[in-house]
């Protein structure tokens, strides 16, 4: 543009403000406009399931408790956080979480996919007193969760709502939350394989080694042995094939 027709924008402040909004909006209405031609932002992906009522009970209390304000659960597609964490953090993977657990500060480490990096004793442990196992460690410890019983009475409804939002819960799920949230904590009962067959690669056994009642110790420490442990990374592949 020469500089004589560039001057009506450089001194009219109101044409100028039209032109800027004018291009603002170029790159605004190619940012946005695909989205309404999207069914789905989020790509699904396989091994993807809503959380057993005990995971959630778990979860629960760790919102409850506030861990998320110390512990993000988002890896980010950066070499240093995929070394360390492990693969990054897909969108699927928070799909069933309200509201999700990204965080938005690392006091300790990210805990996406801290499932299955520790024994279960090992978090009884830390979570009555990190500094029992980890000296340096500055995190409060949490040993009233193994004394108080896990209050559940709300669990059916708590999957009701959920389902209500979107979460894939079946009825069949809702109506047996009470029954599935305690044979999770019971391998040798008959709830265990019914549990299993509802919420594939559910983990069922004594998290808190306390058999005399359901503790919210067991609840916290199912959900910490789940988190990142439903999709399959050995064969993940971005491109498509696992996604569905
Ligand atoms: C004040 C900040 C803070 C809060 C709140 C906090 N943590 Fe931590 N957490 C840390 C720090 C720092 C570490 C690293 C040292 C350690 O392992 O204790 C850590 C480590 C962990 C680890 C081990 C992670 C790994 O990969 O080694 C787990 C699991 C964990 N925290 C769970 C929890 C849970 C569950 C809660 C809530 C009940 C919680 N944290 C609350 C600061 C916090």
């Amino acid at each position: 543009m020469s500089w004589a027709k560039h001057k009506i924008f450089e001194t009219n402040s109101m044409v100028l403000l039209v032109g800027i909004l004018v291009v603002v909006s170029i790159g605004g209405i190619v940012e946005i406009a695909p989205l309404f031609w999207l069914k789905s932002t989020v790509e699904k992906v396989q091994g993807m399931r809503p959380y057993t009522p005990l995971e959630l009970a778990g979860r629960n209390i760790y919102v409850r408790e506030g861990c998320y304000l110390c512990h993000s659960q988002m890896i980010r597609s950066l070499r240093d956080e995929v070394e360390r964490y492990g693969h990054y953090s897909l969108a699927a993977e928070s799909i069933y979480d309200h509201p999700f657990q990204w965080g938005s500060k690392r006091t300790g480490p990210d805990l996406a996919r801290v499932g299955g990096k520790y024994s279960d004793e090992w978090h009884v442990l830390h979570l009555k007193n990190p500094r029992a196992v980890v000296p340096e460690s500055i995190m409060p410890g949490y040993p009233w969760l193994a004394e108080r019983r896990l209050d559940f009475k709300d669990i059916k409804g708590n999957l009701a709502t959920l389902r209500a939002i979107g979460v894939p819960y079946t009825e069949e799920m809702v109506e047996n939350a009470e029954a599935d949230l305690k044979a999770q904590v019971d391998p040798d009962g008959d709830g265990a394989e019914a549990l299993q067959e509802r919420y594939p690669k559910s983990q069922v056994r004594q998290f808190d080694n306390n058999p005399e009642y359901i503790s919210e110790m067991d609840a916290m420490v199912a959900y910490l042995q789940m988190l990142g442990t439903l999709v399959d990374f050995a064969s993940f592949d971005a491109s498509g094939p696992n996604l569905r």
